[in-house]
């Protein structure tokens, strides 16, 4: 199964793919977990990427192409995988399939960005895992705590206000034509959008439901 999740900053992606590769058994791709991991690294990738990434913008193509097409040949991904907030652009999308990927499912998580702006704000991260919880609408069992390691949690360097603004900008302008892109016939099995507000696990059986397809 191969698996993209569409949506804006905070629409849920990392939130619904936790479940999603749970239940089907395949890993979560998330490019930004990526590249956290190499900011936290230290690695001359990480140190390019954080200045972007603080400023809302996005990490070249052929950079991100390169890490999507290292990863996608491990073993772990012989059977699928889901990608979370990859591709992002055109040539993204593109460079994807010319790669020679076949997706079976494309769903779109739509959220309204006055939404989008309110839960950013209390979102929590576990950096090292890419999970994430949210101090009203998804807390974690202890204030702050991972529930799974114990670690302490964080708010990311991108979720400031002015921030996550720019990167929903950035989101209307080059990641949206991606849901035209998918709805043509032949580029995915199925494409659909689901509403990404209402309680977590409502979101979570409605992704169910159209992955059984
Ligand atoms: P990335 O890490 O991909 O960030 P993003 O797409 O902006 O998405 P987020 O991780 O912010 O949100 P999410 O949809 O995963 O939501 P979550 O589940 O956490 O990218 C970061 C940066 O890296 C980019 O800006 C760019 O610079 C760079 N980058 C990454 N990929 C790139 C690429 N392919 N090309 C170029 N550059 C790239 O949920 C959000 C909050 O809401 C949480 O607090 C959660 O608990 C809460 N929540 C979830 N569901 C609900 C619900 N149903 N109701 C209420 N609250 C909810
Ligand atoms: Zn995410």
């Amino acid at each position: 199964m191969r698996i993209i999740l569409l949506g804006s900053p905070g629409s849920g992606k990392g939130t619904q793919a936790q479940f999603i590769t749970e239940k089907y058994g395949i890993p979560q791709i998330s490019t930004g977990d990526m590249l956290r991991a190499a900011v936290r690294a230290g690695t001359p990738l990480g140190l390019a990427a954080k200045q972007v990434m603080d400023a809302g913008g996005l990490v070249s193509d052929d950079i991100i192409l390169g890490l999507i097409q290292e990863r996608i040949a491990q073993p772990d991904c012989h059977n699928g995988f889901l990608l979370d907030g990859f591709p992002r652009t055109l040539a993204q999308a593109e460079g994807l399939a010319a790669m020679g990927i076949v997706i079976d499912t494309v769903v779109e998580i739509k959220v309204d960005d006055e939404e989008i702006v309110k839960r950013m704000a209390g979102r929590r991260v576990h950096l090292a895992s890419g999970r994430s919880y949210h101090t009203e609408y998804n807390p974690p069992k202890v204030d702050n705590i991972d529930d799974i390691t114990g670690e302490a949690l964080v708010q990311r360097d991108d979720d400031k206000e002015e921030t996550v603004r720019k990167r929903l900008d950035v989101y209307h302008q080059q990641t949206k034509p991606l849901v035209d892109y998918y709805s043509v016939a032949g580029r995915t099995k199925l494409f659909a959008s689901i509403a990404g507000v209402g309680h977590v696990n409502e979101i979570t059986e409605k992704l169910f439901e159209l992955l059984k397809q």
